[in-house]
């Protein structure tokens, strides 16, 4: 298998270095249309991925800050991609948000025939536009919804960094995240059947950062300590809102792919990361 990789950031050098089968990066800035088709049509690989996208690095106040670059990127960028995907007859799994939504859904989560609920900051904003952008003109490819990718390998956007470099953590919330093991083996198995429409690639249940903390200290660091705060009092600190948001897996688990459950997958991925980074 040949994918051509658009942005290499922290998920697609994971992705890189992790998946079966032959990687070439795409130089293109999605933003410029004939640069993305031509790259595809060079490269003629079997399935594009995108990973490209303005995220803000460690901290999405900076799209709130930087609409403009955000737009470009997350909904012109890809628009592009997939109209240059469609051109060139060729499939596109983009890599998309689960951070579209607010709560729990009254305990049931959020499915992909949900419609977005959370409008609390610029990012989660593009990402509702672009997974709408693309239900209602590209329904042939397919669109990953992940949350707080976690992983066994350092890098500042691993939630695992994250979280153990903040002095004050928010208290009672349940979330979903996404381990990027599963999220790779889900491209591969999702991207093999060449399934399309949304699908939510988050881990089995939902988590809080109490029973995370808890896991880290007794995994990796017995010596990390921090403050527990309410929601509210972390907005006070932060310059717009986060999605906390819990999402289902009925639908990506109907598919045959086996989705871990979130406890059990986030203490394998603890262990390999204190094994790991010594
Ligand atoms: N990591 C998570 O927890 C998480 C959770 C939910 C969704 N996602 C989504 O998953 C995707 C990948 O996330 P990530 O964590 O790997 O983000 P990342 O580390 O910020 O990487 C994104 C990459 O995309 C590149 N990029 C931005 N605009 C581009 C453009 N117009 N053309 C080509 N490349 C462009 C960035 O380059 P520059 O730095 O030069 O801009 C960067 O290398 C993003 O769309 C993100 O929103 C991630």
């Amino acid at each position: 298998m040949r994918y051509l990789v658009f942005g290499k950031g922290f998920l697609g050098t994971l992705f890189g270095e992790r998946v079966k089968g032959e990687i070439v990066y795409a130089n293109a800035n999605l933003v410029d249309y004939l640069d993305v088709v031509n790259e595809i049509k060079k490269i003629s690989p079997d399935i594009v991925v995108n990973f490209a996208g303005k995220t803000g690095g460690t901290n999405t106040d900076w799209c709130d800050l930087h609409k403009f670059e955000t737009i470009s990127s997350n909904l012109v960028g890809v628009f592009n991609l997939a109209q240059a995907c469609f051109q060139e007859n060729t499939y596109l799994i983009h890599i998309d948000s689960g951070s579209v939504y607010d709560g729990d859904n009254n305990g049931k989560g959020f499915s992909e025939d949900d419609l977005p609920n959370f409008t609390g900051n610029f990012y989660s904003l593009t990402k509702a536009w672009s997974q709408q952008i693309l239900k209602e003109r590209f329904p042939q490819f397919l669109v990953l919804r992940i949350k707080m990718a976690v992983d066994w390998k350092k890098n500042p956007r691993n939630l695992v960094d994250k979280l153990s470099t903040y002095s004050k953590i928010i208290t009672g919330v349940p979330n979903s995240i996404t381990i990027c093991d599963d999220l790779f083996n889900a491209i591969e198995f999702l991207g093999e059947k060449r399934l399309s429409g949304e699908f939510n690639v988050v881990n089995k249940n939902p988590i809080t950062w109490e029973e995370f903390i808890a896991a880290y200290i007794e995994l990796v660091d017995p010596n990390f300590s921090c403050t527990f705060i309410s929601p509210e009092e972390l907005s006070n600190i932060t310059l717009v809102k986060r999605s906390y948001s819990v999402l289902t897996t009925d639908k990506l688990e109907l598919t045959g792919f086996k989705v871990r459950e979130v406890h059990e997958a986030l203490r394998d991925t603890l262990k390999k990361y204190a094994a790991t980074n010594k």
